[in-house]
């Protein structure tokens, strides 16, 4: 049975002092839960700081985007070893805000996986579909496509330590989330594409989850459906009670207890 996985992608907010004073309310909050795993993405300018205050917690950092180089001249880029420095364990690859606003093609996207992985971190792949292209039909070719372009040239052992976010881009910052059953078809079809680019061992293990306005109130029926894995968490993660709530809300509806860590 996968172990629900719940993120949190700060974007470009928070200083230091309110990094950090996030980071203790979520870690403050999740204390004693287990059956579900919790990773927070800061500003890089954030992530060493925030590492600091979760070590010791099951939780985790982890970054918003990589750069696909080890290192070199790309004025302003992170690479995976720098994150991996900075004590992060998992790094956002793809979301649509990197492909809409700084123009990171396919083809990049599956650059970073590749170095992701190549300097141990998870690479948590985003894909969606824009409003336009779901009125068009089109969803599951653009998250083909993506997933695809993603994935294609990596061995199944390396599939097998990636994670993928559905995040359809028109349920991105809206207060307009994907209903249940929206994201259980895409959900579905992903966890396909896995089994013909892996094997479906690698499918089965494989976290996809969901991001898009999730909420408090909104997690609960999304995190019931078999293919929906957890969630990736935008706005919502901003506030600890908040994000706490949907974290709770993951193991809760796998029937998973959140006995006490010993
Ligand atoms: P949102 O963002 O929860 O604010 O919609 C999700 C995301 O962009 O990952």
């Amino acid at each position: 049975m996968r172990e629900p996985v719940v993120v949190g992608n700060w974007k470009m907010h928070t200083t230091l002092v309110e990094a950090r004073a996030l980071a203790e309310g979520v870690r403050d909050g999740c204390r004693g839960l287990t059956g579900v795993r919790v990773v927070l993405c800061p500003p890089f300018t954030a992530l060493g700081a925030v590492s600091q205050v979760l070590a010791g917690s099951a939780i985790q950092a982890g970054a918003q985007d990589c750069h696909w180089a080890t290192q070199g001249a790309y004025t302003g880029a992170v690479s995976p070893a720098q994150i991996v420095d900075a004590g992060a364990r998992t790094v956002i690859v793809g979301h649509s805000e990197r492909r809409a606003i700084f123009g990171e093609t396919d083809e990049m996207v599956g650059q970073k996986v590749a170095a992701a992985l190549a300097a141990g971190l998870v690479p948590l792949v985003c894909v969606g579909e824009t409003g336009a292209e779901r009125a068009a039909g089109r969803t599951n070719a653009v998250v083909e496509r993506q997933v695809r372009a993603a994935l294609q040239d990596r061995s199944a052992e390396e599939i097998g330590r990636a994670w993928l976010a559905y995040e359809p881009v028109w349920a991105i910052g809206t207060w307009q989330a994907a209903t249940p059953a929206q994201a259980a078809e895409v959900h579905a079809r992903l966890r396909e594409i896995v089994a013909e680019l892996a094997t479906s061992s690698v499918a089965q293990r494989c976290p996809i989850l969901y991001g898009g306005s999730l909420k408090p109130d909104s997690a609960p029926a999304l995190f019931a459906e078999a293919d929906v894995d957890g969630g990736l968490v935008g706005g919502a993660s901003l506030k600890a009670v908040d994000f706490v709530e949907i974290v709770r809300a993951a193991p809760s509806a796998k029937g998973r207890t959140g006995s006490p860590i010993h």
